[in-house]
C-alpha cells in the first residue's frame, strides 16, 4: 500500500444534501454499539410489521452455541415491504427500470406494475405445487423475470436459491440437489453481450443428474425453440394466462428462511448461505439508504448479476425496501461498445452507480476517450464491491468517470454479511483512496493475530466481528455444524471473515484479501478446493493444487499445477483440454488462466501441500520461498520453478 495516500474531503454538495453527516456518524455509531438493542429497536421500524417484535437481539457466537435471531417475535412478509406498502404513494415511480443487453431494449416497471407481476408469478408458483418452506431454484438471465420470480418466492413463504447463469449443468445441478428443490425457474437462453447461453438445454443436463425437480417454469427472453419435456416443464407466459393477478402475502416470521445462496469456501463444496427474513431486510435496507445517501429522486444502479449477493442485496430487496428506482442491466461492459456503462448513464439519467474494480481496470485500460465522449452530468456517487480496489483504479474511477465531482463508496462485505459491513458514507467519510474506511452502524470489527490476540491502534492482522449485526447469515442451510466449524472455530466467540485487514492511525480499514483458500477472481469467489477438484475429476489428472496470482484486470488469476498419471503426455493440446473441462464441470468464471504440468508437488512429510511455496512460484517471489527443508522431497520445487510459466 502506497505510503503517500491522497485524502479526498466530503464535497460541499454532500455536506449540505447528506443523510447523514459526520457528527451524525459518530454519534450513531457509538450508539449503536452502546445499545444494540435500542439502536436496532428503533430501526427495525423501518419496515412494516404484520405483528410488530417485542424482542430485538437474541444472539450469541458462544462456542459450540452459536444462534442468531433478530426481532424473534415479529411478523412480516419481504415482498409486502418491497411492493405493496409504496403503492399508495409511489405507484407509478419506476421500481425496475431495466436496460437490455441490445441498447435498443429496454422496458421501465412501475411499482404498481411489480404488484401486479410479483402476485402473478407467486400464483403461478402456487399452481405448480410451490408451498411455504419449499426451495425454489431460479437460473435466469438478467431480467425482470428473475426479479419477480424472486419476490414471488418472498410473497408465498418459498425459499429462493439463485443460481448464476454463468454456471455449468454440473454446478448447477449440485446447487439443485444441495437444497432438494422441486422446482427451476429458468429461461430459454439469456443474452449476453451479443451471445446465446442456452440455459433451458443447461437445466435439462442438470437435471439428469439432479433427480429431485418436477417442475421447470421457462420464461421466453430470445424466443429460440428449445425442448420441452412435456408433464414437467411449461412456459411462464401460459401458466400464467391461467392465474389472477392477485395474491395475498404470506404472514412470515421474522425468522423465516428467505433465501439460500451458494457460495464457496476454503474447503469442500460450496455452502448453502441461509439469510431469514427481517433482521435481512432491515439491514439491507438500512445500508443501501445511507451508504448510497439515497434520495427519492435518485436513479440507481448496480451492475452485479443477481446470481450473487449483491444482485439479492443491492439490485432488488434494498432498493426496493427503501422505494427506489433500480436499474437492472442485461448486458456486459464491453458491448457493443467499451462506453456501454457511460451510455447507459446518460440514457436513463444514472445518479448512483456501484460497480466491481476489475469491471474499471478493464475500462481503464481502454483509455479515457470512451468515457470522455459520454456526458455522465447526472452522475453523483460512485461505489465498488466485491475485491480490493488498487488506488490507481480508484483514482481514474473517480477523476475520469465522476470527474472529480462523486464520492466513491468502497463497500466491504460478503454472502454472508448479507450487507455492507465496512464503508465510507459519502457525507460524513473523508476518502483514502483503497480504503473501505469505517464500520457500518451496529458493526464491530477487530483485528486479531494468529494467537487470536486483539491488536489496538495502527495494525494488521486478520478480520473479526465481535458481534452480530441484523444481516447476518443464520446458518449453513442443513448443516450448523459446518457454519460454527467455518465462522467461528479460528476465532471462538467472534465471526471470522476469512479477511486480511490493515487499520491505520485513523483507524480506517484497508482489506488484504482473502487469508484463506478462496480465491476472488474478477470479484467472483472461489473455492481453490473447487477447482482442483475439477482438475483431478479428468481421466489424465493425479493430482492438482490450484492458488491465485496478482492479475492486472481480474485482480487474481487462477494457476493450476497438475500432475498428471503416469504416461500421460503433458501437451500444449491436453493444457487446453484441461481448460475446456474445468469450464465445463464449474463455468467460464473458473478456468484456469496458467496450467503448470508438474512432475511432483511440494508436500510435507504427513503429505500435506504446502500452498505457501507454490503461491510464491505463481507470484514470481522466488527469492521469498522460505523454509523448504521440511518437504518430504525437497527437489521437487527446484523443477516447479525452473518450469515456471
Ligand atoms: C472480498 C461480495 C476488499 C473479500 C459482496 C470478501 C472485498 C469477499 C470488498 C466476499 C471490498 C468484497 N474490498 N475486498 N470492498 N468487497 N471483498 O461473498 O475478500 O462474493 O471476503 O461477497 O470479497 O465475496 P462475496
Amino acid at each position: 500500500m502506497s505510503q503517500s495516500v491522497h485524502i479526498h474531503d466530503v464535497p460541499e454538495t454532500f455536506k449540505k444534501r447528506a443523510l447523514i453527516g459526520s457528527h451524525r456518524y459518530d454519534e450513531m455509531y457509538a450508539r449503536s454499539l452502546k445499545d444494540p438493542t435500542g439502536f436496532w429497536g428503533e430501526h427495525g421500524m423501518r419496515i412494516d410489521w404484520i405483528k410488530p417484535f417485542t424482542r430485538v437481539k437474541d444472539t450469541s457466537f458462544a462456542p459450540g452455541a452459536v444462534s442468531i435471531a433478530w426481532f424473534q417475535d415479529g411478523t412480516t412478509n419481504v415482498s409486502l415491504n418491497c411492493i405493496d406498502r409504496h403503492l399508495a404513494e409511489r405507484g407509478d415511480k419506476v421500481a425496475i427500470l431495466w436496460e437490455g443487453d441490445d441498447p435498443k431494449d429496454s422496458r421501465r416497471i412501475t411499482y404498481r406494475e411489480l404488484h401486479a407481476e410479483v402476485c402473478r408469478f407467486a400464483n403461478v408458483l402456487k399452481a405448480q405445487g410451490v408451498a411455504k418452506g419449499d426451495r425454489v431454484t431460479i437460473y435466469m438471465p438478467m431480467i425482470p423475470e428473475a426479479a419477480f420470480a424472486m419476490l414471488a418466492c418472498a410473497r408465498i413463504g418459498a425459499m429462493h436459491s439463485v443460481v448464476f447463469g454463468g454456471f455449468s449443468p454440473d454446478a448447477l445441478a449440485g446447487r439443485i440437489t444441495g437444497c432438494d428443490s422441486r422446482v427451476v425457474v429458468t429461461a430459454d437462453e439469456a443474452l449476453r453481450g451479443g451471445r446465446i447461453v442456452p440455459l433451458k438445454k443447461n437445466v435439462d443436463a442438470a437435471i439428469e443428474k439432479a433427480g429431485t425437480v418436477e417442475r421447470v417454469v421457462v420464461v421466453k427472453r430470445t424466443g429460440a425453440d428449445v425442448a420441452m419435456v412435456a408433464g414437467r416443464d411449461a412456459y411462464y407466459h401460459d401458466l400464467a394466462a391461467e392465474v389472477g393477478a392477485d395474491c395475498p402475502a404470506e404472514e412470515m416470521e421474522a425468522e423465516a428462511p428467505l433465501f439460500i445462496l451458494y457460495t464457496s469456501g476454503s474447503t469442500g463444496q460450496p455452502k448453502g448461505v441461509l439469510h431469514t427474513t427481517a433482521g435481512y431486510l432491515v439491514y439491507a435496507a438500512m445500508t443501501h439508504q445511507y451508504v448510497f445517501d439515497l434520495h427519492d429522486d435518485d436513479v440507481y444502479w448496480c451492475t452485479a448479476d443477481v446470481g450473487w449477493v449483491t444482485g439479492h442485496s443491492y439490485i432488488v430487496y434494498g432498493p426496493l425496501a427503501n422505494g427506489a428506482t433500480t436499474l437492472m442491466f442485461e448486458g456486459v461492459p464491453n458491448y457493443p461498445s467499451v462506453s456501454r456503462l457511460w451510455e447507459v448513464v446518460d440514457k436513463h439519467k444514472v445518479t448512483i452507480l456501484y460497480t466491481a474494480p476489475t469491471a474499471i481496470r478493464a475500462l481503464m485500460g481502454a483509455g479515457d476517450e470512451p468515457v470522455r465522449r459520454t456526458s455522465r452530468a447526472s452522475l453523483r456517487l460512485l461505489g465498488s464491491v466485491g475485491e480490493p480496489i488498487n488506488p490507481e483504479a480508484w483514482e481514474w474511477y473517480h477523476r475520469v468517470v465522476g470527474e472529480g465531482r462523486c464520492p466513491i463508496v468502497d463497500t466491504w462485505w460478503q454472502t454472508e454479511t448479507g450487507g455492507i459491513l465496512i464503508s465510507p458514507l459519502p457525507g460524513a467519510t473523508r476518502l483514502k483512496p483503497g480504503s473501505a474506511t469505517r464500520p457500518f452502524f451496529g458493526v464491530r470489527p477487530e483485528i486479531v493475530d494468529a494467537e487470536a490476540k486483539v491488536l489496538e491502534g495502527a495494525c494488521e492482522g486478520n478480520l473479526v466481528i465481535a458481534d452480530s449485526w441484523p444481516g447476518q447469515m443464520r446458518t449453513v442451510y442443513g448443516d450448523h455444524k459446518r457454519f460454527e466449524e467455518t465462522y467461528f472455530s479460528a476465532y471462538p466467540g467472534k465471526y471470522f471473515t476469512g479477511d486480511g485487514c490493515r487499520r491505520d492511525a485513523d483507524g480506517y480499514h484497508w482489506i488484504t484479501g482473502r487469508v484463506d483458500d478462496v480465491i476472488n477472481v474478477s470479484g467472483h469467489r472461489m473455492g481453490t478446493a473447487e477447482v482442483e477438484s475439477a482438475l483431478v475429476a479428468h481421466d489424465t489428472v493425479s493430482e492438482a493444487a490450484v492458488v491465485g496470482y496478482p492479475h492486472d484486470v481480474k485482480g487474481q488469476g487462477i494457476y493450476a499445477y497438475v500432475t498428471l498419471m503416469a504416461g500421460v503426455e503433458p501437451t500444449e493440446g491436453l493444457r487446453k483440454q484441461l481448460v475446456a473441462h474445468v469450464r465445463q464441470e464449474i463455468g467460464p468464471i473458473a478456468s484456469p488462466d496458467v496450467i503448470q504440468f508438474a512432475p511432483g508437488l511440494p508436500k510435507t512429510r504427513s503429505g500435506k501441500i504446502m500452498r505457501r511455496i507454490l503461491r510464491k512460484i505463481a507470484e514470481n517471489e522466488l527469492g521469498a520461498l522460505g523454509d523448504t527443508s521440511t518437504l518430504a522431497d525437497p527437489s521437487v520445487v527446484d523443477d516447479l520453478v525452473a518450469n515456471r510459466r
